[in-house]
């Protein structure tokens, strides 16, 4: 940041670049969409991406970093995080790894743990999940308010959020809090009137928990459609724990991104496809909640576009690893190695509304994960394995 001397990013083994221009017919086993570049390079200039091509081909440049045969792709752009939190829900976990099932009251006891915590704890708590992310290869995240539940809980919530990520998302209406329990009505007020109103300036997304135990579809659309007269783009938790209206409620707004899809009939596949809505994928949610995984495949045929993300949050998937949710999503979702890695970059873009992330084209940012490994087929196959590191 701030330099502008060029860098050389040289002897790329594998490149992938999301770039649509350079899509098509290389090998077989890869999606076309990855616009993969062999003995690549890359071109850096203040943060911002300036050349990319074939390593004999590269322009001069006022600095040379060689990559040694490694791969590189865009970097991961998770978006889905819930990281504004403070306690611990680990017993909570080792219940659910003993029978235990998972229900949406656990948000609870995080809220109350968020509420107690000082605005540093929080900052800190953010701050170290953040740098955990970018040592696995992410560079932009979304981060949710929903652990404070109060307007000076959810404000301060996004005011910590907003240090960390321009991608900051509104949960006030994640579940009704205790003191709320039997004014639901009374809630949804809050989180539309006065909590949207301190809430809105440090946000750019608007999101709701429509679930069985959280939120119904009148509640949620009246939740979405509030923040969208104040500006915030909508998106929504929908259809993870059972069949619901969730799905339908984002199709009806216009939400950019469904997030979740864990539990859809045909009817809701097809209207994300006819709608354009972008369905993100969370299977570190099925991994720690010991349940079925979302059906990839079924959205894909359909031609929704997917993108993957970690939902990290204390509840029900605590792992801040982009690498962890695409080894999930090849080996027990079915989607090829290539379709991952480009749900995990490039559909994450996509569930933003980010043409400047998630590709790596003339103009895009700078940022990379570059990977030790010859190509991005290891992330699937050496799962576990520190492979991906965010670049610069
Ligand atoms: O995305 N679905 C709602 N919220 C979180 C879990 C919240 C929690 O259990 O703390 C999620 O899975
Ligand atoms: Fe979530």
């Amino acid at each position: 940041v701030g330099d502008v001397s060029s860098l050389l990013i040289d002897q790329l083994g594998e490149l992938v670049t999301n770039d649509p221009d350079r899509a098509g017919g290389t090998a077989p086993d890869a999606d076309p969409r990855l616009g993969r570049v062999s003995n690549a390079a890359v071109v850096v200039q203040d943060g911002r991406v300036v050349w990319v091509g074939s390593a004999s081909d590269a322009p001069p440049a006022d600095e040379r970093f060689d990559a040694d045969g490694a791969a590189a792709i865009p970097g991961f752009v998770d978006s889905h995080a819930h990281l504004v939190f403070a306690g611990d829900r680990s017993a909570e976990f080792a219940a659910r790894m003993a029978g235990r099932p998972y229900t949406a009251g656990g948000v609870g006891v995080t809220v109350a743990a968020t509420r107690a915590a000082s605005d540093e704890q929080l900052r800190s708590q953010v701050s170290g999940l953040v740098e955990e992310m970018v040592r696995q290869g992410t560079t932009t995240v979304e981060i949710k308010s929903g652990y404070g539940l109060t307007v000076d809980d959810e404000s301060r919530s996004l005011r910590v959020a907003q240090q960390f990520t321009a991608e900051t998302t509104y949960l006030g209406a994640h579940v009704v809090p205790p003191e709320y329990a039997d004014d639901p009505a009374g809630y949804v007020d809050l989180v539309t009137g006065p909590m949207l109103a301190a809430c809105a300036p440090y946000a750019r997304w608007i999101d709701v928990f429509c679930e069985g135990g959280a939120f119904d579809a009148d509640q949620a659309r009246a939740v979405l459609r509030a923040g969208m007269a104040q500006g915030l783009h909508p998106r929504i938790h929908a259809n993870q724990l059972g069949p619901g209206p969730g799905v339908q409620v984002a199709c009806e707004v216009g939400a950019t991104a469904a997030d979740h899809c864990t539990h859809l009939t045909d009817a809701d596949v097809s209207a994300l496809a006819a709608g354009g809505v972008v369905a993100t994928l969370l299977p570190g949610v099925e991994f720690s909640t010991r349940s079925p995984y979302p059906d990839a495949r079924r959205l894909m045929h359909a031609g929704v576009t997917v993108a993957l993300a970690t939902d990290c949050n204390p509840g029900t998937s605590f792992t801040t690893s982009m690498p962890f949710v695409i080894a999930l999503a090849v080996r027990e979702m079915g989607m090829s190695p290539a379709e991952a890695v480009w749900s995990a970059t490039a559909g994450g873009a996509a569930a933003l509304q980010r043409d400047d992330v998630g590709v790596l084209r003339a103009g895009a940012r700078a940022d990379l994960a570059v990977l030790d490994a010859p190509s991005h087929v290891h992330l699937a196959y050496r799962p576990g394995v520190p492979l991906a590191t965010a670049f610069g």
